[in-house]
């Protein structure tokens, strides 16, 4: 092994050589952006301009100077494709979103033995718990119900499977809630995993074919992804929802998820709140 510092070369040489920065070609976004609409069904073809900058400065930390080579690494890069999914997808989320809509499902879920409840999008987890916590908090121990939260976004899943959450992510629960449920560590909130035995996360894509096999569920949650797609893979994702959710099951949707005319649900709306029931 060598232990002496190396010398410093002689910067003479390289006195006149100017460092050209790579030229980018925007050519191939539309393809694309089709490619995303394909493969997870986010939408991004009217939000061009924007797009355009967060996904060429992807490009850019990636040194890949093309949209067109880009879409051309997608077609034999997992890693990099998933890198895209993370950075295209929104996961915002928080606990207790929407209190009197988890409450009229908690209400529903309570007349069920062994009710099985899916989460589609879960993002971070935080509806998957809240769901969780509001069961327990009605007297249903963790081994009478299952709470599976999906969602294509690997980052948010880990986020979820950690169970360590910012101060901002509880801002709608009290104190008693933080206490009961959480061990305060510095800036964060840990779940205690004691209550949380019969809650599981996992990366899975709706659009593929692992989606499906799940199982059958009581209750379905999909709030605010909907509204990222268009009518088209609305319409492919509740066909998906009428296959998982049993007979007598209800769905729940996000108040800005507004889905087309469609052959697989009914829409029933009780004090402002809304559900829908399988058409039969
Ligand atoms: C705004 S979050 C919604 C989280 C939670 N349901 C809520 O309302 O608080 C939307 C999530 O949809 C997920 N998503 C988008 N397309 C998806 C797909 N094809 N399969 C699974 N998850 C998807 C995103 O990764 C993102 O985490």
């Amino acid at each position: 092994m060598l232990f002496w510092k190396k010398k410093k070369e002689p910067q003479i040489a390289l006195k006149n050589e100017v460092v050209v920065p790579q030229e980018f070609n925007t050519f191939g976004l539309q393809d694309l952006l089709h490619y995303i609409k394909r493969e997870i069904g986010v939408d991004l073809l009217s939000k061009n301009s924007v797009i355009e900058t967060k996904l060429r400065l992807f490009c850019e930390r990636k040194e890949i100077y093309s949209f067109r080579k880009l879409f051309e690494a997608l077609q034999h890069d997992k890693m990099l494709r998933q890198d895209l999914i993370d950075l295209v997808t929104v996961n915002e989320t928080y606990f207790y979103r929407e209190e009197s809509q988890l409450d009229m499902a908690v209400n529903f879920a309570l007349t069920i033995p062994n009710v099985r409840i899916l989460c589609a999008p879960c993002a971070s987890g935080e509806e998957v718990y809240s769901l969780s916590m509001m069961l327990q908090e009605r007297r249903r121990e963790p081994r009478e119900f299952s709470i599976t939260g999906i969602d294509i976004n690997s980052e948010a899943i880990e986020k979820a499977q950690k169970g360590l959450f910012s101060e901002r992510s509880l801002h709608k629960l009290d104190q008693r809630l933080k206490e009961k449920f959480f061990t305060h560590e510095e800036r964060f909130y840990r779940v205690k995993r004691e209550y949380f035995s019969s809650t599981s996360f996992t990366k899975v894509n709706i659009f593929e074919h692992e989606f499906l096999s799940l199982g059958k569920f009581d209750i379905i949650f999909s709030r605010n992804m909907l509204i990222y797609f268009d009518d088209e893979f609305r319409l492919k994702t509740i066909e998906r929802f009428a296959t998982l959710l049993k007979p007598d099951g209800k769905l729940f949707l996000g108040h800005a998820d507004i889905i087309p005319d469609n052959p697989y649900f009914i829409k029933h709306t009780d004090h402002r709140l809304s559900y829908y029931v399988k058409k039969s």
